[in-house]
């Protein structure tokens, strides 16, 4: 079973600051590091570091072909990922001292993806498969209803929440990951199990995976039991790319068929592993990492 990942590829400059920069303010940040993230290639690194063979199809500028280098160190297949004359994406992000971070996206070559790239990405790809997206790129849309069309099961991380997600056959979906902020964009609510509810309602075919940050996470699917996973406590060095952590684990539960309930926990504890350390593609654990863990904690 395969995975391809029609999704970003960014070159991230993580500020460290004391907090994040107010209107009018100009402030010192204590340290910079340039990194490989954007939430197609981190998600493409989790699939990948959990054991999935993992395809990237995405766009990057001259500046970024070691982001696909990246990739393929991962073990993700690239053959995928073209060079085109814009600028590769990037991301602006501030850590503060929390750990939690605020950032600042500029798409570029993620938002030269075209119909035509995405219908060449999948024609390699049928029933088996799986389909990963994220609201990155551009052409989300045509990507899940093409996959749908050539027998693929689909997955969107709705991220980042903006108008284009309102437009997509989100109806065709097998899988929907949205956040506090997502969920509530799309919802038109912010309690979580109203969320899961209307999201269910409006979309009885999708499984919702909905996550909360401190307050973990919870599957639910139109009339069947919704169940929840609590955040494990650690450190937190770094959020970013964690959500990318579960999303990516939480697909290789469901690929190994397990219940919803183990995916839950088997992405729980990657994304929190991910919280210890430092970058986004980067700080995604090994499957061996997370297990551990999970071990660890007795869960
Ligand atoms: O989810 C984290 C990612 O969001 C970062 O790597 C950054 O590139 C932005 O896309």
């Amino acid at each position: 079973m395969r995975v391809l990942n029609i999704g970003s590829l960014n070159i991230d400059y993580v500020y460290r600051v004391d907090h994040f920069v107010r209107p009018g303010e100009t402030l010192h940040a204590g340290s910079l590091r340039a990194g490989c993230g954007g939430k197609g290639l981190n998600q493409s690194a989790a699939l990948a570091r959990a054991g999935v063979e993992t395809w990237h199809a995405g766009l990057t500028g001259p500046e970024g072909g070691f982001l696909r280098e990246k990739l393929a160190s991962f073990g993700v297949r690239t053959e995928l990922v073209r060079e085109v004359g814009e600028t590769t994406g990037h991301a602006i992000i501030q850590v503060d001292g929390a750990g939690q971070n605020s950032i600042l996206l500029y798409g570029g070559a993620n938002r030269c993806m075209t119909e035509a790239f995405v219908d060449e990405a999948l024609a390699g790809f049928g029933p088996g498969d799986w389909l990963l997206a994220q609201n990155e790129t551009v052409c989300v849309g045509h990507a899940v209803a093409r996959a749908k069309e050539r027998g693929l099961r689909t997955a969107l991380n709705a991220a980042p929440a903006d108008g284009a997600l309102r437009e997509m056959p989100l109806e065709l979906l097998d899988l929907l990951f949205v956040n506090e902020v997502e969920g509530a964009f799309l919802a038109g609510t912010e309690e979580p199990e109203e969320i899961a509810a209307v999201l269910t309602e409006r979309y009885p075919e999708t499984t919702l995976v909905l996550t909360l940050g401190e307050d973990g996470a919870l599957a639910a699917r139109h009339g069947r039991e919704t169940v929840r996973t609590a955040a494990f406590r650690v450190p937190t060095v770094d959020t970013t790319a964690a959500g990318d952590t579960f999303t990516g684990f939480f697909l290789r539960g469901v690929l190994d068929g397990r219940p919803p309930e183990d995916c839950l926990r088997l992405a729980a504890a990657a994304g929190a592993v991910a919280v210890t350390r430092r970058g986004a593609a980067d700080s995604v654990p090994s499957y061996e990492e997370a297990a551990a863990f999970l071990a660890e904690r007795g869960r």
